[in-house]
């Protein structure tokens, strides 16, 4: 499937300066560095406006890919999977690229669902949609009601709290554990969310591929427990399926579920609790209202969206979009944030936070599986009401401006969130 088209060799020889064509040529954005990461929105519209709705940028690196920025072509590009394919093996850049490239995690191709097409997704996402559609939505909204009481019991009488670490990941990381049928409050639980994280957005010293194996093999464990003593949870309900998936079809496909789960859904935990924490609209009503809380979450998802970038489609053979030539085998990467913000769907630059049109669950075949954007919905609002429930006085304890957001391209999401209250012991 190795397609090595033209651009192949751009990155090793940038004096001879790539072809027509290329995602290198001319003026290509380096999809990183710290004005990217700290105010993507501004970095959206200043490439818009200079390379339009299709933008050539760098990769860490220096490998050449697209960015789709326009509503229009994100939503053209996830509807034609026949054109704008999920295999990255496609990738006409593999030969420049080093085993250990810290985008490898999302890029490597996995033999999961997320990399599968045609009759083969359908029938890997067929077995994921059916075992999520089994999680009861109160039940979930149970789960996490204790997962999150537990968590605040921890901190509630200190009167301070990080909340990103010790509630917004923490959380949504045991709710996707418990519908697996994993124990709750087991002992390898928070090595494997630290190693999700690893695994998905390394920070400095981190070694993203060492914590991915260990996710695999702790996923591998659970399959082989469910198998014997099969459960009321997803990954049962996968080994069940008349589908008939493998083990390791199973273990690929729920490591794949497991993260799609905590990271986003953790992140937009996060993003929300700054808006209400933040901004005087909500910070007036949270008290009183569950539906401002909806709001937030649905504003969020248009103008902080959890995964704010999603890399990616590969082009199955010479085409155009947004006037550009794009080449077999070139990687697009969504531009799901940009796309929200597209000012072509909102001329007025008023985004309408009650309408549920944004691309943050993505589109088309591979779209984030249909009932999981409503598993999220219960795992971020029952995190958010049970805070402001327990701990109804909660503000931020720094100045809103000394909020940084993580160095990731990828996910939007705070690197620290710290908050103080009045103490409360149960
Ligand atoms: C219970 C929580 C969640 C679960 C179980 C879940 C599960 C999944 C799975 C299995 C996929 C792969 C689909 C495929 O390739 O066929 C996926 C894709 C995706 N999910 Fe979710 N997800 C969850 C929450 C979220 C949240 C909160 C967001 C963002 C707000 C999100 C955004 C996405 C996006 C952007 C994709 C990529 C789709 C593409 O390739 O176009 N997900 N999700």
């Amino acid at each position: 499937m190795t397609d090595a088209g033209p651009t192949g060799s751009d990155v090793r020889r940038p004096a001879g300066g790539p072809p027509p064509g290329c995602p290198a040529h001319g003026g290509a954005v380096p999809l990183s560095g710290l004005a990217y990461q700290q105010t993507p929105s501004e970095l959206y519209r200043s490439m818009r406006r200079e390379h339009g709705v299709v933008a050539p940028i760098l990769l860490d690196g220096g490998v050449p890919a697209w960015l789709v920025l326009g509503y229009a072509e994100v939503t053209y590009v996830t509807a034609h999977d026949e054109l704008f394919a999920r295999d990255s093996r496609r990738w006409n850049q593999w030969a420049d690229i080093p085993p250990d490239w810290p985008l490898m995690p999302f890029v490597g191709y996995q033999p999961s669902v997320l990399f599968t097409e045609g009759a083969e997704h359908q029938r890997r996402a067929g077995v994921i949609t059916q075992a999520l559609e089994g999680v009861d939505q109160f039940e979930l909204a149970q789960w996490c009601r204790s997962i999150a009481d537990q968590l605040i019991d921890g901190f509630a009488g200190s009167g301070r709290a990080e909340l990103m670490s010790s509630y917004a990941h923490a959380l949504p990381m045991r709710a996707a554990v418990q519908m697996c049928g994993m124990p709750a409050g087991g002992e390898d639980t928070e090595d494997l969310v630290t190693d999700l994280r690893i695994s998905l957005d390394a920070g400095e010293g981190d070694d993203p591929v060492a914590a991915y194996i260990r996710v695999q093999e702790r996923i591998q464990r659970l399959v082989r427990e469910k198998r014997s003593a099969p459960g009321p949870d997803v990954t049962s309900r996968m080994l069940t399926h008349p589908a008939g998936l493998t083990d390791d079809e199973i273990v690929q496909d729920l490591i794949s579920v497991i993260a799609a789960a905590q990271q986003p859904t953790a992140n937009w935990i996060c993003n929300t609790l700054r808006l209400l924490l933040t901004d005087d609209r909500f910070a007036l009503n949270v008290s009183g209202g569950r539906l401002s809380v909806g709001q937030a979450l649905n504003e969020v998802l248009w103008l902080d969206t959890p995964t704010q970038n999603f890399i990616g489609r590969w082009a199955v053979r010479d085409t155009q979009l947004g006037g550009r030539q794009i080449r077999a085998g070139d990687c697009l990467v969504l531009g799901l944030a940009a796309a929200n913000t597209d000012p072509q769907i909102w001329p007025e630059g008023h985004i309408g936070a009650e309408n549920s049109a944004h691309l943050s669950f993505s589109n088309g075949e591979h779209r984030c599986p249909y009932p999981a954007p409503l598993l999220a919905d219960v795992v971020a609002r029952t995190a958010i009401e049970t805070l402001l429930e327990r701990l109804p006085d909660t503000v931020l304890a720094v100045e809103p401006e000394e909020l940084t957001w993580r160095p990731s391209i990828w996910m939007r999401g705070l690197t620290a969130l710290p908050a103080r209250f009045t103490p409360v012991v149960r």
